[in-house]
């Protein structure tokens, strides 16, 4: 093979493409029924933009970025999550002055350059939104809500998830020097990572995976001893709306994000079909991101998804339920074939989709062709059908069978293909 593609790229095909595009409408209907619209942001922006959104001592920043400097002369990075484009795209088109809320969408490829394993792409695709110009603790549930919700509809129901309060930048500087202090004396139980992480990360050591450091961070101070009230009752507000609204979750008083924005609630949704990379999907408000933007104070909160980890997750039947609403005509004789050849125009022009395999001979080889095709219905029209003015439905998801009307073809079939 002359050429190969990147390590940790991906061509998407087959039932693959189909999974996306299905989640991606199931993301549609269930983001606009919350009233979020779609944005579209450039896959490249200023590398500055990323720097100073998601913080100059994250994995992503130091290590993960694909950055260049363009034939301008200007550093340049391919995005390596969605919320910084979004908030500079608020500001740069003035929805802070014109919307007051504004609540949006996005769909698109990613870049990191992490080391790649199972459900860790360089190149992977998030789906998410952010809900720009509001304090209210209600956003934060009602973003968590419409999460919990795509997640069951897209078919990836059994997740768990977790949710934590971060606090203020300021809270949040004090709890550092506290987890410095307390970490300090215990240098030596700690892995090597986590002993780099003590002066420039020092939260990332809560995040370690390595059993003896965890032993050492269940001992740790938890973060809500350093909240003052108005941050504890925010999250205690955003806690009581997600119990109202009937959604699961556990508090972790551990968990971190690997980047720096979040202010106050964070969460995580993970899944136990995932293995090691276990998020799904994370988010969380952050209050401070448009001011250091330059725009006026205003919060905000959001999450993504990972498609590829959402596919992932979905039951083995759900994935490979790839079916698509397409109508194959069968046909069993000379004058079937000519009735059918009308049909399937018909169907066509009516905006349906439709297939006929018009080299196959017996029925047989029909329906191999149509269960290739992975249409969803079969349309099988005898000689003998054509004289009872009928033709025989078969739905090739559950095998049941039904004779229509000929006459009144395209009708029942369109009523049919709005089934689910
Ligand atoms: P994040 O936690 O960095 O958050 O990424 C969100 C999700 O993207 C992860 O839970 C995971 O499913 C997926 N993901 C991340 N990296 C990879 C990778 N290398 N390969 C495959 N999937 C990956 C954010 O990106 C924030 N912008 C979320 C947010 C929106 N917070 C507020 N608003």
């Amino acid at each position: 093979m002359p050429f190969q593609r990147l390590r940790g790229f991906k061509d998407i095909y087959g039932p693959e493409a189909a999974g996306f595009s299905r989640v991606e409408s199931v993301a549609r209907g269930v983001f606009s029924s919350f009233g979020f619209q779609e944005i579209r942001t450039p896959i490249l922006e200023e590398r500055e933009l990323f720097r100073r959104a998601l913080g100059d001592e994250t994995d992503v920043v130091q290590k993960e970025m694909y950055e260049f400097e363009d034939r301008s002369k200007v550093q340049v990075a391919l995005r390596p999550e969605g919320t910084a484009g979004v908030v500079r795209a608020y500001l740069e088109n003035n929805f802070d002055k014109t919307e007051g809320l504004a609540k949006l969408f996005y769909i698109g490829s990613m870049f990191r350059s992490e080391r790649p394993q199972a459900g860790r792409l360089r190149q992977f695709h998030q789906i998410g939104v952010e809900a720009l110009g509001t304090d209210s603790p209600y956003t934060d549930a009602e973003v968590i809500h419409c999460l919990c919700l795509f997640l069951e509809c897209a078919g990836a129901g059994g997740f768990k998830l977790r949710l934590n309060n971060l606090g203020t930048f300021e809270e949040r500087a004090i709890f550092k020097e506290k987890l410095k202090d307390f970490f300090a004396p215990k240098k030596a139980e700690l892995c090597e990572d986590c002993r780099n992480r003590l002066d420039k990360n020092v939260f990332r050591v809560l995040d370690c995976k390595n059993e003896s450091c965890r032993a050492v961070v269940r001992k740790s101070p938890p973060i809500h001893d350093y909240l003052n009230e108005e941050s504890r009752a925010h999250f205690e507000k955003v806690c009581g709306a997600l119990k109202s609204a009937g959604i699961e979750f556990t508090q972790d008083p551990y968990m971190v994000r690997g980047l720096d924005y979040y202010t106050r609630t964070v969460f995580e949704v993970s899944h136990s079909k995932l293995g090691a990379q276990d998020a799904l999907a994370a988010g969380g408000r952050y209050d401070k991101l448009v001011e250091s933007f330059g725009g006026a104070p205003a919060g905000a909160v959001g999450f993504a998804v990972g498609v590829e980890r959402l596919l992932m997750s979905l039951p083995e039947q759900a994935a490979s339920e790839d079916r698509e609403d397409c109508f194959f005509v069968a046909t069993l004789g000379e004058a079937a074939f000519q009735e059918g050849f009308k049909l399937l125009s018909k169907l066509r022009a009516e905006g349906l989709r439709a297939l006929m395999d018009y080299s196959a001979k017996s029925l047989k080889s029909q329906m191999r062709s149509a269960d290739k095709s992975k249409s969803r219905y079969v349309i099988i029209l005898g000689d003998n059908e054509i004289q009872k003015n009928e033709f025989t439905l078969k739905d090739m998801r559950d095998g049941a069978q039904k004779a229509l009307s000929l006459s009144d073809a395209p009708a029942l079939l369109k009523k049919e293909s709005m089934k689910c």
